[in-house]
C-alpha cells in the first residue's frame, strides 16, 4: 500500500466557538502503488484540504496518514519538506510557475536542494527528456508569460515529475484550460500513470477524466463516498 489515510478529521477556526467548521470528518482513503483515483465534490467540500494533508502541506486534527507504511503526521518540518520533495509531485489549477524564470529553470527548481554535480547533470537530462515528451523543450528558454496556459501547465507537470515521485497530486489541473488542452492534460496524466507507474490522486470536475481513472470518490459531508 502506498498511501493510507485512516479516520482523518480536520477543521478550521476556533474549536471553542462558533467560528469552527469541520471540513473532513472521519475520512479514510487507501491508495495502492500505481493506482489512479479521481476525487469529485462541490466547491468548499474540502478537496484541497484533503490534498494538502496527503502532501504534508497541512496537519490533520485527528487520524493517521501513512506513506509506504510510515506515519507522516508526526514529521518535523524538515522531514516533511524532504518527504514532499522526494515522494510527492503537486500540480495546481494555476501553474504557479515563477514568472521571472525560464521554463527550464522552473522545472529544475525542486532539484536545487542537491548541489552534487552528477545529480545536477542527471536532473538536467530528466528535464530534457520530460520536456521533449510533453512538447515544450523548444520553449525551454522562454518565460511563462510568453507561453499559453496549456504549455505552462505541461511545464508544471514536468516540474512535479522531476524528482521521480511515486504519487502525483493534482488539484483541478484542467480547471483553467480550454477544451483542447483539457484533453491533452488528461491524456498526459493518464500516460504518466500507465507508462511510469505513478499513482494519481486528481481532484477534478471533469467526469470525462474521472471515468478513465481506476476509481472515483465524491467528497461529501467530510467523507469519501465511492461513485
Ligand atoms: N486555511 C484555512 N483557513 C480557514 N478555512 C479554510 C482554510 N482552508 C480551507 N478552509 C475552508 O474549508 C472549507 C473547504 O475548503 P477547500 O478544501 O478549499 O474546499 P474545495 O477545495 O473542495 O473547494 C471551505 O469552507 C474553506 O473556506
Ligand atoms: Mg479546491
Amino acid at each position: 500500500m502506498l498511501l493510507k489515510l485512516e479516520n482523518i478529521s480536520k477543521g478550521f477556526g476556533n474549536q471553542t466557538d462558533s467560528t469552527f467548521r469541520k471540513v473532513l470528518d472521519g475520512l479514510s482513503l487507501h491508495v495502492n502503488e500505481g493506482e489512479s483515483i479521481a476525487i469529485l465534490g462541490p466547491s468548499g467540500s474540502g478537496k484541497t484540504t484533503l490534498l494538502n494533508l496527503i502532501g504534508g502541506l497541512d496537519h490533520p486534527d485527528r487520524g493517521s496518514v501513512q506513506f509506504k507504511g510510515e506515519e507522516i503526521t508526526g514529521y518535523s518540518t524538515s522531514e516533511m519538506d524532504r518527504f514532499r520533495n522526494e515522494s510527492i509531485g503537486f500540480v495546481f489549477q494555476l501553474h504557479h510557475l515563477l514568472p521571472q524564470c525560464t521554463l527550464l529553470e522552473n522545472v529544475l527548481i525542486p532539484t536545487l536542494v542537491n548541489q552534487d554535480k552528477s545529480v545536477r547533470k542527471e536532473k538536467y537530462q530528466r528535464a530534457e527528456e520530460l520536456m521533449r515528451r510533453v512538447g515544450i523543450w523548444e520553449y525551454k528558454n522562454k518565460v511563462p508569460g510568453k507561453l499559453s496556459g496549456g504549455e505552462c501547465q505541461r511545464a508544471a507537470v514536468v516540474r512535479a515529475m522531476i524528482n521521480h515521485p511515486s504519487l502525483l497530486l493534482a488539484d483541478e489541473p484542467t480547471g483553467a484550460l480550454d477544451r483542447e488542452n483539457v484533453e491533452n492534460m488528461a491524456d498526459l496524466l493518464l500516460e504518466l500513470n500507465r507508462d511510469d507507474g505513478i499513482a494519481l490522486v486528481v481532484v477534478t470536475h471533469s467526469l470525462e477524466l474521472a471515468k478513465q481513472m481506476d476509481s472515483t470518490f465524491e467528497l461529501r459531508n467530510g467523507k469519501l463516498e465511492k461513485v
